[in-house]
């Protein structure tokens, strides 16, 4: 069974909302938020479906493939615009899908969540599966609240998936969920998100560290090996405690969050769309895809680009 990724594609809105532009509102500042979160800038605007459809219609052009080729949607969110319906039907009928849609909720690890579906549903007869992960966190943001505020963000990115019996694009996957940790992260109907910052990071630094070393395990190779790390992108902090801790050099990891800051299961989709950008994408060189998010979830994959 072969599992390749054909095409990706990003949405972002417009306006870009400085760190400088929230200072203006908030007690804090340029300096702080960059030393303590590695955040310069961020984008704010629109919807889910809107971006979704954007990120998505993007990878499947990318792919080389129009609507009717795609057999399942998958969309990965925490910012759903609506309870009910799911916005992966909104997306769905924005590009003109009819297959089966359906929404995914595991935070900040739902791309890699989603991806993880999609490859179950590769084994088991689809053909390309469409995974967006899209986010409008800005909406259940309390901008009064500096801790929050200056982190969330908005934005989609979004891959296609395809079986191929011949060639494999992901080795190996390591996901968990600790419920016991559920309150230190948490947005309530109608409310804001809220979360204890300090436990959230030393929870995340061990989850992000003992999933990679499992997915690196199972994949048979070692941090050595890697060419790249494309990790949620929550707190340049957090990635440099567990690249230190997985011995690899901050060089191979790519780093998105200063432009566009935590857009939860959209950031990985947006930081593999920077390395490619920037020639980081490479057939043949292994890749550690790894988040983590409220819940607690945790998800790590190892990929190896076959193209
Ligand atoms: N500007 C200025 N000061 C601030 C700000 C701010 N935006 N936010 C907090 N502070 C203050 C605090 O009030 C505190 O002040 P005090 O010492 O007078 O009490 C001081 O800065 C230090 O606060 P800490 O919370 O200890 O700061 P820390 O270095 O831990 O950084 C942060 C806070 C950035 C939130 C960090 O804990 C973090 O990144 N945590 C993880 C975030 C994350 O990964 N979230 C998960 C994903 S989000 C999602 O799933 C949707």
């Amino acid at each position: 069974m072969g599992a390749r990724f054909m095409g990706w594609g990003i949405g972002l809105p417009e306006r870009i909302v400085t760190n400088d532009e929230l200072s203006e509102t908030l007690p804090t500042s340029d300096q702080w938020i960059q030393e303590r979160t590695g955040i310069k800038e961020r984008r704010i605007g629109g919807t889910v479906a809107n971006l979704g459809a954007i990120a998505g219609r993007a990878a499947i052009e990318d792919a080389g493939l129009e609507a009717k080729d795609i057999d399942f949607l998958i969309l990965a969110t925490s910012a759903a615009d609506r309870i009910t319906p799911a916005t992966s039907a909104m997306i769905a009928h924005e590009i003109g899908l009819s297959c089966p849609a359906m929404d995914v909720n595991a935070a900040c690890s739902g791309f890699m969540y989603a991806v993880r579906t999609a490859y179950g549903l590769l084994e088991t007869g689809n053909k390309r599966v469409l995974v967006v992960g899209a986010e409008v966190l800005s909406r259940f943001v309390d901008w009064n609240d500096r801790t929050m505020a200056v982190l969330l963000a908005d934005g989609a990115g979004a891959t296609v998936l395809e079986y191929d019996p011949t060639e494999n694009d992901i080795l190996s996957f390591s996901l968990g969920t600790d419920g016991s940790n559920a309150e230190l992260l948490t947005c309530e109907h109608e409310g804001f998100f809220w979360m204890n910052g300090p436990e959230v990071f030393r929870n995340a630094v061990r989850v992000v560290v003992d999933s990679a070393e499992k997915a690196l395990t199972m994949a048979g190779i070692t941090s050595d090996d890697l060419s790249l790390v494309i990790p949620h992108q929550a707190n340049i902090r957090i990635i440099q405690a567990a690249c230190q801790r997985l011995n690899i050099e901050m060089d191979r990891a790519v780093i998105s969050l200063d432009h566009y800051g935590n857009t939860s299961s959209a950031s990985i989709p947006l930081a593999f769309d920077d390395a490619r950008k920037s020639d980081r994408i490479h057939k043949g060189d292994y890749a550690l895809l790894t988040g983590f998010g409220a819940g607690m979830t945790w998800a790590s994959a190892v990929v190896r680009w076959s193209r």
